[in-house]
């Protein structure tokens, strides 16, 4: 419903929340190999740096709680225009999130640092990716911007 309503205003009014899952607090330190060596903080900041420029606003969220990632899906259908999700190890697992990510009636788009197809048999499979509009994965850190470009294009349209 939230959607409908913003459709036709500026870009200056568009509230995006970031959502990131188990584990992602340790980027910079995590097998730097696949995520590379980039902070969580520094990517996150950067993130906003650009967001803001755009004169968007971003509310960036981590959790190692599933259910935590749950209800931020449901404040932000509430009150935000889109959701990027990493749901990191969830995505392979958590029909729960699934169901949030189904039921907000905001766009979802996830997303992946690594191609989770390209590495373990059991990454290969997304539970959650049945939510989301789409999925972008294996662009490393790039992966957030391009997210946060189609996030735009589609509350555009
Ligand atoms: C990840 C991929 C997942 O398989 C993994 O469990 C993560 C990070 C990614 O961003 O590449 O924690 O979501």
């Amino acid at each position: 419903m939230r959607k409908l309503t913003r459709v036709g205003l500026g870009r200056e009014n568009i509230k995006i929340m970031i959502i990131n899952g188990p584990n992602l607090n340790r980027l910079g330190s995590r097998e730097p190999e696949i995520y590379g060596s980039i902070t969580y903080d520094t990517l996150f900041s950067e993130l906003k740096n650009r967001a803001e420029a755009l004169a968007i606003k971003l509310e960036i969220r981590q959790s190692n709680h599933e259910g935590d990632l749950i209800d931020w899906i449901h404040e932000a259908g509430d009150t935000f225009d889109g959701i990027l999700i990493n749901p990191a190890a969830y995505t392979h697992t958590s029909i729960a999130l699934l169901d949030a990510m189904k039921c907000t009636c905001i766009p979802v788009i996830e997303v992946h640092l690594s191609n989770i197809h390209s590495r373990e048999s059991f990454r290969a499979h997304s539970v959650t990716a049945a939510g989301a509009v789409g999925i972008i994965a294996g662009f490393g850190t790039m992966s957030y911007y391009l997210a946060l470009e189609a996030m735009l294009r589609i509350l555009r349209e």
